[in-house]
Parts: structure tokens; sequence; C-alpha cells
């Protein structure tokens, strides 16, 4: 089964080959055209801008991540496209091309749910023992979901404000470090001192699987008050910041993961790309809780990609499933209980 991804659902524009060969799944082609450039002199997403990018790169993206699959439109078996949460502009851009693309060929098309992306980016060709504590870290979402099998969800936790991802962001900004925040401020830390600065764990005691980044921001901000600090005391800022946000991610996750007795935790989502998060989790993980299976995605696929969004479907579906082009729309707030087909999964 030859899958085509789309992705557009906030800021990169992306398009994917993936082809799944009995139950080995192959990347043939993974095209991500980011647009970092244009939203930095923002120092963030402004929507409208990143739907007119979407539009003036999505063709082009797609046609390349055919040609290097050496694949065409009409060879496809199915096309994957991001139906939700993100912007609602830009998810337009692709749920539309994408059911364009499969009126005119005939190729089946279905949404998927970016969240899910995330969740299984980890998971490729990897013998699956489930539970598995999915932990999704990115600039929209902090949550904590148990994958009881692929495609039925219990959401335990979530942040109540700024996501993880949000939170190094906006303590860029504070910093005058430049969009976006989280590889600054990582780079930066690797060089500081992690102790200098004992900020607080927000939530980390808490008897719930929820999470809250905006007090940790705040207490940035009030050690900052009007100096930024420079060198060596920068440095050990950003590392003392970047432990706090990864020591309460971390102990929750073993926590809930010790709870639920799950068999493996899959790491996902644009902070997954925190080197000391994911050397901590996997260590907090062995020596907290013993040999379970750690999922981490390779670098390529932690930030938004489409490799992750055609690799739902090839994990979801030994062959093509009914087209939903009629039905498919774009979902800003499609919540991962959701699944592709419309019915609530309402576990908790
Ligand atoms: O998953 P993603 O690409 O987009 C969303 O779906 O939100 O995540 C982007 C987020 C941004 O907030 C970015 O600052 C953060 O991931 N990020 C990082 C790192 N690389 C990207 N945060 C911490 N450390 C990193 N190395
Ligand atoms: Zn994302």
């Amino acid at each position: 089964m030859r899958i085509l991804g789309i992705e557009t659902s906030c800021d990169e524009t992306a398009a994917s080959v993936l082809e799944r060969v009995g139950d080995r799944i192959h990347v043939r082609s993974h095209v991500v055209h980011s647009q970092v450039a244009t939203h930095r002199k923002t120092h963030g997403v402004v929507p409208e801008v990143a739907a007119r990018e979407h539009v003036q790169k999505l063709p082009g993206v797609i046609d390349l991540a055919l040609s290097r699959a050496s694949t065409t439109l009409r060879s496809l078996d199915l096309i994957a496209v991001t139906e939700g949460p993100g912007l609602i502009t830009s998810l337009l851009v692709g749920t539309e091309t994408a059911k364009s693309l499969a009126f005119l060929s005939g190729v089946p098309v279905v949404g998927v749910n970016h969240l899910e992306g995330h969740l299984l980016s980890g998971l490729m060709n990897r013998p699956l023992r489930f539970p598995i504590l999915g932990l999704i870290v990115s600039g929209g979402h902090t949550e904590l979901v148990l994958v009881r099998s692929i495609g039925t969800y219990d959401h335990i936790g979530r942040t109540r404000d700024d996501a993880a991802g949000e939170a190094f962001d906006k303590v860029a900004v504070l910093l005058n470090l430049g969009y976006p925040g989280g590889p600054i401020v990582s780079a930066l830390a690797a060089r500081g001192n992690r102790r200098a600065i004992p900020f607080p764990r927000p939530m980390i005691d808490s008897p719930d699987y929820d999470f809250s980044f905006s007090g940790l921001k705040t207490a940035v901000r009030y050690h900052v008050a009007d100096r930024v600090p420079t060198g060596r005391a920068l440095a050990d800022l950003a590392a003392s910041f970047e432990e706090a946000v990864v020591d309460v991610v971390v102990t929750k996750a073993v926590r809930a993961a010790r709870h639920y007795r799950v068999r493996g935790v899959a790491l996902g989502g644009g902070v997954s790309a925190n080197k000391r998060l994911r050397s901590v989790l996997r260590r907090r993980i062995r020596s907290e809780i013993g040999p379970i299976d750690v999922f981490q995605p390779p670098m390529r696929f932690t930030g938004d990609n489409a490799t992750m969004i055609a690799l739902v479907t090839a994990l979801r579906y030994a062959k093509p499933p009914q087209s939903q082009w009629r039905s498919l729309t774009a979902n800003p707030s499609l919540a991962l209980t959701d699944d592709g087909e419309g019915v609530r999964v309402p576990r908790r």
C-alpha cells in the first residue's frame, strides 16, 4: 500500500510517500518546507500568513515528494491528510488540496489527527506491546495518553495552560533569543548549570496527570526582572529552566507508566527533539520502572512532518480504507479520542 501524507496544520508545509509492504513500512520520500524564516519576523505564527505560504508551497512540495519516491498520483493507494487539530486556515489548505487530488485521481483520501501522528511517530517498524503510554510534547500540546492499541486512546492528562513547547518559545522571547525558542534555549542550556536557579516544578506532586507551565514562565520573568543576563548567567538560566520542564514532564510520565503498568512509553512532538528530555526520560524509565520499551522518534520525525501522518494510516490499515472525500473537513479542535471515522471513544 503506497500512501501520500500531507501536513499543513501549522507552519510546516509537508508531504511524504510511505509504502507498507506486509508489516514493513518504508519511507519513500519525506519533504518539509519550514516557514520559520517567515514567522521569525513576527516572533510567532500569523495564521493568515501561514495559510498563504501553504497555498504557495504545497503543490511543489507534493510534486517533489512524489518524484523523489519515483511515483505518480495515480499509482498511490491512499492519501492521508491532517484534518486537525491546528489553525483552521492552514488545515483547510491541506484538506482541500487532498480532496481535489483524490477526486481527480480516484485515489481514496482519509483524515488523520495531527496528535496521533506525533503519538505514533516513534513506532515505525517496532514490535509493539500494549498498553503504551504516549507523551506528546509540542508547541500546542502537552498530553499523556494511554494507548490500548493503535486507534484506541484514553486521555489521562493534559496541560491546563501553556504547552511545554510554548513555554520554551515564551521564555525565549523574555530572553530576547528569537523564534522558535525551543532549539535556541536548549542549545544554550547545554552549556549551563542545571542547578544554578531553583525554578518551581509546577504540579509535580499533584495527584493527577495534568501539567501547568505558565507559572514557570512567570518565575523566569521575575528572575529576569528588567535585565536579561548574558554569557554564563544566561546559559545557567536556560539550563535551569529546561531542567524544570524536563523534571516535571518525566516525573509525571514515569508515575503514569507505573500506575497503568504499561509495557512501553512513546515520546512525540516538537519538544521530543530536546536531547535532555530524551536522555532523562530513558534513564529514569530504566532506573525507576525497568526494561520496558522506550520509543523516541528519529529527529526528522519530531517536528511537524507528513511521514507521521502517513504512518498513522500505515499502522491502522493493511489495505486502503473507504474514501472520506465527501465528508472530510478541517477540524481545528479535533480531539485524539475522536477517531478517524468520527466515533468518540470515551474512556477515562
Ligand atoms: O510539534 P511541533 O513542530 O508543532 C506543534 O504541533 O506544535 O512543535 C513545535 C514546538 C515549538 O514550541 C518548539 O520551540 C519546540 O517544539 N521545540 C523544542 C525543541 N525543538 C523544537 N523545544 C525544546 N527543545 C528543543 N530542542
Ligand atoms: Zn505538531
